[in-house]
């Protein structure tokens, strides 16, 4: 089982589209997939479940803002208690699963009630309480039931405050969409930079854990950049985003060959439809599709498998 994290300090990049489309197409390609919304705008919870049903079935009780809510009320629920299994699960062939943990609105208030959390008496406790509130997901996804899943991708809110750091935490990999230009590379750095800021409190923090000796270490890699909503003429990225492509890969962080294009209608319809691109199955779609499937493929090679 791996845990990728999809994530960037903005928003509106295509993380999104990106986790709703790796995740159907493997679940297609039979494999076992979970996903998990942390983006308190529930944008990929609204692509795949209708707000109406999210209203009346998740919204109560069966979304990740409970879960972080029993946490801190010391009545922990089971994080697998959330699992939902959205509509188009039913599309795919035997074999593969497709599975979603909903986010809720209100999830941006976890924010704050963990960073709440994160004082102490003394430094020491400082660090200790960092650890134990960092850990969370990563604790959650430690049950049983995960274990079945082949892969675990979580869509993660355009921030990098405490709620994404414990995907982090929990995470194998991180993948970062990006768009092809100026604001977007140098933001690629600034959260390589943060990420590593990241893992070096975490390890370093977790050597003070009496009876574990700092063997509870984090080293999440990144798979790579995936360049998102790419503008194409003739076959080929327009020149315009070309520097940036090759200024992302100077940073030396690994770069897919594999984009995504810009294609507005197809995109933007699929969210009201319940269906993430890469499954439909209509003939206007097919470049965009086999795109995708390419993506996908290259994705799912990185990770061997
Ligand atoms: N390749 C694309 N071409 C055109 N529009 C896209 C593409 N990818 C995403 N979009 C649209 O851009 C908006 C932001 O995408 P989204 O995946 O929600 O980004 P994020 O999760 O980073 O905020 C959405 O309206 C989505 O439909
Ligand atoms: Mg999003």
């Amino acid at each position: 089982m791996s845990v990728v994290s999809v994530i960037n300090y903005k928003g509106g990049v295509g993380k999104t589209t990106l986790t709703a489309n790796l995740g159907a197409e493997l679940a297609w390609r039979r494999k076992r997939v979970l996903l998990i919304d942390l983006d308190p705008q529930a944008s990929l919870t609204f692509s795949l479940v209708k707000p109406e049903d999210w209203l009346r079935h998740l919204e109560p009780s069966k979304t990740i803002k409970q879960w972080y809510d029993s946490l801190a009320s010391g009545e922990a629920l089971e994080l697998s208690s959330l699992i939902h299994q959205p509509m188009v699960a039913r599309k795919l062939r035997s074999g593969g699963v497709l599975h979603l943990i909903p986010s809720h609105l209100g999830l941006i208030n976890v924010d704050l009630e963990l960073a709440t959390e994160l004082g102490g008496a003394s430094l020491r406790q400082n660090k200790l309480n960092y650890l134990r509130v960092h850990r969370r997901l990563s604790e959650g996804l430690a049950e049983e039931t995960f274990n079945k899943y082949d892969l675990i991708l979580i869509d993660c809110p355009p921030n990098f405050n405490v709620v994404t750091k414990t995907a982090i935490v929990a995470s194998d990999h991180v993948l970062i969409p990006a768009k092809a230009d100026y604001l977007s590379t140098l933001g690629i750095d600034y959260l390589r930079r943060s990420l590593n800021e990241l893992v070096g409190d975490y390890n370093d923090y977790a050597k003070l854990e009496d009876g574990k000796g700092g063997t509870d270490r984090i080293d999440p890699s990144i798979l790579g950049v995936v360049f998102t909503m790419m503008q194409i003429y003739g076959g080929d990225p327009i020149s315009a985003q070309r520097p940036f492509m090759s200024q992302t890969a100077a940073l030396g962080v690994p770069v897919f060959s594999n984009y995504l294009r810009e294609n507005k209608s197809l995109f933007a319809d699929a969210p009201r439809e319940g269906i993430p691109v890469v499954l439909n199955g209509s003939a206007s779609a097919r470049k965009v599709v086999s795109e995708l499937e390419g993506l996908v493929s290259e994705f799912s090679a990185k990770l061997g498998m």
